[in-house]
């Protein structure tokens, strides 16, 4: 699994409750976090990368544990890669079925939002209640900082929650990985009556049910283990990892040949055409 940084740490953990027996792979690909800015084809190349790179330690699925990368790259990874490739989105179908007000909040990175992917979504189950999209750049950069109660993540959210409190929204959907981080603080401002989703859970379940289907669930003899990979400063992202899983976490440095931003896309694909931009 991957994300552009920590975040998908919150996905991780909801496989770990899900999956005890299988062995998990985390690549924060933190040296170029964040994705919510990036443009759509260097987070598609990264995407490639680190599925090499995972394919090359033998993994049986892959999870896109970050809405961004999500967005930009589970299509074309689809098509490239024979094999489970689990992606996550905003929980807006349970949001609509939740919401009492009829009113929705969506928190979410600037490039989720303005992806084809969120607009199908919106497409598909925005019309059952009043969806207010709200992006929120420097948001996930302070969960990669580990600051989960600071100043910085305190206005950002009091900025970004209070047009969606204002009109109405009892239901907010964490558009991405690195904001479940942030639960005790989003609750606290936008006060108990508001129902938070968060889709870490409904990804651990796809990705059971894709092993079960596959028949490659691990046996329930075996104790599944973790290893971690960053891009980044190691010493950095171990820090923050550990602060976030509340445990000790070993930290590799990936190959270099994976770590920068423009390794291989075959030619096959270097005329695919993503979100209306040309890649290669
Ligand atoms: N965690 C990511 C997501 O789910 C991306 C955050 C970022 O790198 O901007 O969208």
């Amino acid at each position: 699994m991957f994300d552009s940084g920590v975040g998908g740490l919150s996905v991780l953990q909801r496989i770990r409750d899900e999956l005890p027996h299988e062995n998990l792979l985390y690549v924060a690909d933190s040296e170029h976090a964040p994705y919510g800015n990036k443009p759509v084809e260097f987070i598609v190349r990264r995407a490639f990368a680190i599925t090499e790179f995972l394919l090359e330690r033998g993994v049986k699925a892959v999870v896109v544990a970050c809405n961004t990368a999500t967005a930009a790259a589970i299509a074309p990874l689809r098509a490239r890669f024979d094999m489970p490739i689990i992606g996550i989105e905003p929980a807006l179908k349970p949001a609509v079925a939740t919401t009492r007000t009829g009113v929705v909040g969506i928190l979410a990175t600037g490039n989720t939002v303005a992806s084809n992917k969120f607009a199908d979504l919106l497409d598909h189950h925005g019309h059952q209640a009043r969806v207010l999209v709200q992006p929120c750049p420097g948001l996930a950069d302070c969960v990669e900082r580990g600051d989960l109660h600071g100043p910085r993540p305190h206005a950002l959210l009091a900025r970004y929650l209070q047009p969606l409190l204002e009109q109405n929204a009892d239901t907010l959907v964490l558009g991405c990985t690195h904001y479940p981080f942030l639960i005790p603080l989003i609750q606290q401002l936008a006060g108990p009556n508001v129902t938070i989703l968060d889709p870490g859970p409904a990804v651990a379940r796809q990705l059971r049910h894709r092993l079960e289907m596959a028949g490659k669930l691990a046996g329930e003899n075996v104790a599944g283990g973790e290893c971690y990979f960053t891009s980044g400063a190691p010493e950095r992202t171990a820090k923050v990892m550990r602060q976030l899983l509340n445990r000790s976490v070993t930290l590799t440095v990936l190959p270099k040949h994976f770590r920068s931003g423009t390794v291989f896309l075959g030619p096959e694909l270097a005329l695919h055409r993503v979100a209306g931009h040309e890649i290669g």
